[in-house]
């Protein structure tokens, strides 16, 4: 079975508090290899850490997602600045960016920490994993304000039009692409599937988020995987085993991770 790598979990989320050993236990079953799982605010950074402490095949990164910047304090940046800088299984800062739907923070404060945040990952040559969502024109020039293409990383759970797919893969970024291919009021983003090359392609799930269909609705995991690689191989009219493969090298790739 080819190795499938889920670069973008939230196996810390409460959805897996009654069986997450069971359902991690699971997936090596369905051929997934590696899981980064993805912080999204102090709390959940620190939980994912642990997780990926436990689990051989786990990573992490750790970020504090828009929505949370309001949170932040001295002491829980410090935490961050320095976890980030000396654990081995931290390969990313993330998620971070704007969210221009929910609002949550002031957009003053989501701009300012989606920059330090950059910074932070420059510093420590670390990728970065963005979230943006209904604000692609500002994500793009606070990103090349900050020269995030000297960090690099993946725009995370894909929304944005061909157009915006040009600047970011000018950026030299990767496109995380998950469940949401699969629905079938999905054209504008399978029309972005269609011209972002496949070697800036990443499979994740945003898990307990986003299941494919058939599983749409339901709680997601890795091991529904194979469905969005073979939706992306429908749209891009190649082997599915082409689209499997290429996304576990240009997830390694991503994250700085050596080939198992
Ligand atoms: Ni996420």
């Amino acid at each position: 079975m080819l190795p499938i790598f889920d670069t973008h979990a939230h196996y810390d989320d409460e959805a897996f508090d009654a069986d997450r050993d069971e359902v991690l236990q699971g997936l090596a079953m369905h051929g997934v290899a590696r899981v980064t799982d993805i912080g999204a605010g102090i709390e959940s950074s620190k939980a994912a850490l642990e997780l990926s402490k436990k689990w051989d095949f786990m990573y992490c990164a750790l970020g504090v997602i828009p929505g949370k910047c309001s949170e932040i304090t001295d002491e829980s940046w410090k935490w961050l600045c320095e976890s980030a800088e000396k654990e081995e299984k931290c390969v990313a800062i993330g998620e971070i960016g704007l969210d221009y739907h929910w609002d949550d923070d002031p957009r003053d404060v989501q701009a300012l920490w989606f920059g330090n945040q950059i910074d932070l990952a420059k510093k420590l040559g670390k990728p970065i994993v963005v979230h943006s969502r209904d604000a692609a024109k500002d994500t793009i020039d606070i990103m090349k304000a900050h020269s995030a293409g000297d960090a690099g990383g993946v725009i995370h759970c894909y929304s944005y039009t061909m157009e915006s797919a040009r600047d970011f893969l000018n950026m030299g970024f990767f496109f995380g692409i998950g469940g949401v291919v699969t629905f079938q009021n999905a054209k504008k983003l399978a029309e972005a599937v269609r011209f972002i090359p496949l070697s800036n392609i990443v499979l994740e799930t945003d898990c307990p988020y986003l299941a494919p269909v058939p599983h749409r609705g339901e709680r997601n995991y890795s091991g529904y995987l194979s469905l969005v690689a073979d939706r992306i191989a429908e749209i891009k009219q190649m082997p599915f085993e082409t689209v499997v493969e290429e996304t576990w090298h240009n997830a390694c790739r991503l994250y700085k991770l050596t080939e198992i």
